[in-house]
């Protein structure tokens, strides 16, 4: 392991490290859309991995390539199929010969928008119970404030690990933004808090490895707060730009030429798109994490309550503007043959958790629809997302060659053909992206 530097004052930013040359062992718990390219990343970097994920599927689809990853780290996976740089394991007690292990494993909410912190509890106890003298553990799932001190510290504590002295523990959020070819691990920032100086400094070693700048404050709680404020800000800037959008809406102006002149402005605006809702394991999640924490403090954020409730009724208004401009050509929504086009959360991804797709299709099938769904991403939705007849919808092939009283177009994949859409008769374009003339907006 590389040796400790001058400790750099809190809000500093490390520069891109040179390539290292000893070779650092990275355990990685949670192999998901964070853990596996950044452990892919890290063995790039001349780094070794042991990945550890419960679940025997996952760890089997990595073994096949079977995963949802950029090109570029899809590549690298397959190079390094039988390579011992990059072991992926069911057994935690490998996680003993990792000098640093980061913890990258879901933080998703319950039905009641409760914080669900069942993988992230188990995943620090596999953790803390293996830890072993001078290892780093760094925590990087989205979480509330105080939960590296919980999850990690009291535990170490309790077993006789005294942080900063025997181990080293920070908290370092993720960033990773699935399909932004712009944006992979090695161009984004990180930033990083330890319990101790001696964490922090121990952590941005190992960080940025992987990453263009390290960015260190005073605490893990400031840490995890920074992550949940860049989450809620995006949370807010969208409830507000949908909100914006039905606003031109009913005084019949276009919203995108509205934002396009707003956009114009080279200061104190940044732009945001409207669209069907939010999707994914971070935007509809995280503030609810924050949220969560306030009211057992009984403590209010009214703003980004707000935020949230309207986050959540968006699905309902593209159903309801979907009966609205069914009924405006005659057609009432029960029966009626609606076309979904597109249901992962964001394009270039097959990832459909929390998809506002799905509550829509659920809506619209509730309402008398019959509801079909188009996507070359998800080829199938099993019922445990969504409560179907059969147990499974299929994704339709050539959706252009049947006929639909309605296409909602909810997610456009880079590369997809979408002409069609011209000719496809009633089109309600919840993207707010289909060239003008084809469908009718939100
Ligand atoms: N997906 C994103 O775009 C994104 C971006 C930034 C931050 N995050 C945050 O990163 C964290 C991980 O998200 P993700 O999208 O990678 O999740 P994911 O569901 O894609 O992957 C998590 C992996 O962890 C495994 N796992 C679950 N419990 C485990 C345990 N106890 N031990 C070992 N492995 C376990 C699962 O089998 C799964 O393969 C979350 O906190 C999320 O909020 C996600």
């Amino acid at each position: 392991m590389s040796q400790t530097q001058e400790r750099p004052a809190a809000g500093a930013t490390l520069p891109t490290a040179a390539a290292s040359t000893d070779t650092l062992t990275l355990g990685v718990v949670g192999l998901g859309y964070v853990g596996l390219p950044t452990a892919v990343a890290f063995v790039a970097g001349g780094g070794r991995v042991i990945g550890y994920d419960v679940s025997e599927p996952r760890r089997t689809a990595i073994a096949h390539g079977e995963v949802d990853l950029l090109p570029r780290d899809l590549d690298r996976l397959a190079g390094l199929q039988g390579d011992d740089r990059f072991v992926v394991t069911g057994d935690a007690d490998r996680l003993a010969e990792a000098d640093a292990i980061i913890v990258c494993v879901p933080t998703p909410v319950d039905h009641h928008l409760t914080p669900d912190l069942t993988a992230l509890s188990s995943a620090c106890q596999a953790v803390v119970e293996r830890a072993r003298p001078g290892q780093l553990l760094v925590l990087t799932s989205t979480t509330y404030v105080g939960t590296t001190r919980d999850l990690l510290d009291g535990p170490l504590r309790a077993r006789g690990l005294e942080p900063g002295v025997d181990v080293f523990v920070a908290f370092s959020p993720e960033r990773i933004d699935p399909a932004n070819v712009d944006f992979p691990v090695e161009a984004t920032p990180r930033v990083v808090g330890g319990l101790t100086p001696a964490c922090t400094r121990r952590a941005a070693e190992v960080l940025r490895r992987t990453a263009p700048l390290v960015h260190q404050v005073s605490s893990p709680e400031a840490a995890e707060m920074a992550k949940l404020h860049e989450n809620t800000f995006r949370a807010v800037n969208i409830a507000y730009v949908n909100e914006v959008a039905d606003v031109c809406q009913r005084l019949g102006l276009d919203v995108t030429e509205v934002i396009g002149a707003a956009a114009t402005k080279p200061y104190g605006f940044m732009r945001f798109t409207p669209g069907p809702g939010v999707g994914g394991h971070c935007i509809p999640c995280d503030p609810h994490y924050l949220l969560w924490q306030l009211r057992a403090d009984r403590t209010e954020a009214p703003v980004v309550d707000a935020t949230m409730r309207a986050i959540a009724a968006r699905p309902g208004r593209i159903v309801q503007r979907a009966r609205d401009v069914l009924a405006e050509a005659g057609t009432a929504l029960a029966g009626a043959r609606v076309l979904v086009f597109g249901v992962s959360y964001k394009p270039g991804v097959a990832d459909i958790r929390e998809s506002p797709a799905l509550e829509i299709i659920d809506r619209l099938r509730r309402s008398g629809a019959e509801v079909s769904y188009a996507d070359p991403y998800v080829k199938a939705i099993s019922s445990d997302v969504i409560a179907v007849d059969d147990g499974v919808l299929i994704s339709t092939d050539q959706p252009w060659r049947r006929a639909w009283d309605l296409v909602i177009a909810h997610t456009l994949h880079p590369g997809e053909d979408t002409h069609w859409l011209a000719h496809a008769g009633l089109v309600l374009d919840a993207t707010y992206q289909l060239p003008a003339g084809v469908g009718t907006r939100v």
